[in-house]
């Protein structure tokens, strides 16, 4: 029975807007020195949100981290968790920026780095400096293992990096490292680490930020005894003690009012991830990787959202993405061997992530359909070769403002796309048919039809190779069908049940389909296309 709302809107910030991911270092160059930075950021504000249809309609921006760092993992090595790095601005670029997204009513979320912080932190030189440091238990330090190698078997996630330990000949211990070597473990059983850490999250709610992205969280609990990872039971994340911690954190957000944690939950385990949002004292939002790195097949996309939603309680809230900056981006990543299907997918992908229940992230540049671009050997900056999706955002035309394409009036940090002539705002926004024009109408659908947003979902069977949903609220044209093509061919929608024969189409991923009343029996989708209808 569909639930009816008396309220059209009851969601939170967070539940009801898209939520824009920008990479900072790659989003836009205010000061010319080929890294983006805040102000580049604050100067692109109207873009992500001016208040009318002609902007993008972005609700919250997620910024990866800009504090200062090192960069040995471009930023989520931190030396200092509250400020600014140079190459990003100062504290008062930040408080600017933050002012000027509320002007336009777009949320801020910042990220949150708990588990480690760069070797570079004075709190690490401390601990490093001594044995009897009182900082020394403020990371993890074990002795050599009676070998004289590490102390367990555990492995940083970087596979070039090899053992998540390295020697330190000074006080002859080794330190616990999950990612670089320098990006050293704080040990979250220390209540001294996990009391200071919450102050950071209390400097930045104090400045006003909305919200914060929690890297790694399921890092954030370990075994305490070290014992060596299992084939069937890791012991170097997820341990039981995240969730108690968990709720530390989230009575420090909720001291403050309307404020959001939405974490990277990376375990590829689904009743391991709702675990971080199941109670409702814990995480509001939970990345799902799971999602992520599905193959491009609509059973795998419907069974996967279905699995999600069976183990979800009913008051969790899922979010849905498919891009971000660890993972090669949805149309290089979803390419097929049919040319430009690429593109086509980077569309019906944008599509499902806005039009499924819950709250939608897209990774700045997603909304132009951007491929990862071509980084020449000589030019690779990443230790776990990212550099791809990260490449600059392309603004304008190259051959009007040179090859920075807007982004830069200097060299680049990284290769723009090769194709940032035809695939830059400027040349995307003077085209109705361009993905930019169908993600910012489906961006605005969503926030129009109150049923795109806190309407019940209901999946619908339609034949093979077809996702097909529902949408609902118990409201005039509050009905809406969603139907996504995975495959290469002309797929008719083959409905088992009998929706109405006047529907209306409202949005296609084929900018060339006339909108307007249709028979959903007699239709056919067109390979890789993404359709919403109005059902009466
Ligand atoms: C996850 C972040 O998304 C990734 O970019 C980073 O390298 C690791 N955490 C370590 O902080």
């Amino acid at each position: 029975m569909p639930v009816s709302h008396p309220d059209p809107d009851p969601l939170a910030w967070w539940q009801r807007d898209v939520i824009y991911q920008i990479y900072p270092r790659s989003f836009a160059d205010a000061n010319s020195d080929g890294v983006g930075d805040l102000r580049g950021i604050r100067e692109h504000l109207d873009y992500l949100n001016d208040g009318t249809d002609a902007s993008l309609g972005v609700g919250a921006i997620w910024m990866s981290p800009f504090y200062p760092s090192p960069m040995a993992d471009f930023g989520y090595d931190v030396a200092d968790y509250t400020d600014v790095d140079p190459v990003f601005g100062t504290l008062d670029d930040f408080d600017d920026l933050l002012e000027a997204a509320h002007e336009r009513d777009i949320k801020v979320i910042v990220d949150w780095v708990p588990n480690h912080t760069s070797d570079q932190h004075p709190w690490f030189i401390e601990s490093a400096s001594s044995r009897d440091n009182p900082r020394r238990n403020w990371y993890v330090w074990r002795d050599p293992a009676p070998d004289g190698g590490p102390p367990n078997n555990w492995r940083s996630s970087f596979p070039a990096v090899g053992a998540a330990w390295t020697f330190h000949e000074q006080t002859g211990q080794y330190y616990l490292h999950s990612f670089a070597p320098q990006q050293p473990d704080l040990d979250w059983d220390n209540p001294e680490v996990e009391a200071a850490m919450h102050d950071v999250l209390r400097f930045w709610l104090n400045r006003g930020v909305n919200g914060f992205r929690i890297d790694v969280v399921y890092k954030l609990a370990k075994d305490p005894e070290l014992r060596d990872n299992e084939p069937d039971r890791a012991h170097d994340q997820d341990w039981p003690t995240i969730h108690d911690r968990l709720r530390r954190i989230r009575r420090v957000i909720d001291e403050y009012d309307g404020r959001m944690i939405a974490g990277e939950v990376y375990l590829l385990d689904l009743q391991q991830v709702v675990e971080y949002i199941n109670s409702g004292d814990e995480l509001h939002l939970a990345h799902n990787f799971v999602f992520l790195r599905l193959p491009w097949d609509a059973m795998a996309f419907r069974m996967s959202v279905r699995e999600f939603l069976e183990l979800a309680d009913s008051a969790a809230w899922p979010a849905w993405f498919l891009e971000n900056h660890d993972h090669s981006r949805v149309p290089t990543r979803y390419a097929g061997p049919e040319p430009g299907s690429g593109a086509l997918r980077g569309r019906t992908a944008a599509m499902l992530v806005c039009a499924l229940r819950g709250t939608p992230f897209l990774y700045y540049g997603q909304e132009l359909g951007l491929p990862d671009a071509e980084i020449p050997p000589g030019r690779i900056v990443d230790l776990d070769g990212r550099d791809p999706e990260r490449a600059p955002m392309p603004w304008r035309r190259p051959s009007r403002v040179g090859p920075g394409a807007g982004f830069t009036t200097s060299e680049p940090w990284l290769p723009l796309v090769a194709d940032a002539e035809r695939l830059c705002v400027e040349a995307q926004q003077e085209d109705p048919r361009s993905t930019l024009a169908f993600v910012r109408e489906l961006i605005h659908l969503r926030s129009r039809e109150p049923a795109l947003r806190s309407g019940i979902q209901r999946l619908v069977n339609a034949g093979p190779g077809l996702f097909c949903f529902e949408r609902r609220l118990d409201q005039p044209g509050q009905r809406f069908l969603v139907a996504l093509n995975f495959t290469s061919r002309d797929v008719p929608l083959q409905l088992e049940e009998d929706l109405a024969s006047d529907a209306e189409l409202t949005l296609s991923t084929d900018p060339g389909l006339e909108r307007g009343t249709t028979d959903p029996k007699t239709l056919t989708l067109h390979p890789d296309e993404g359709l919403i209808l109005r059902l009466p």
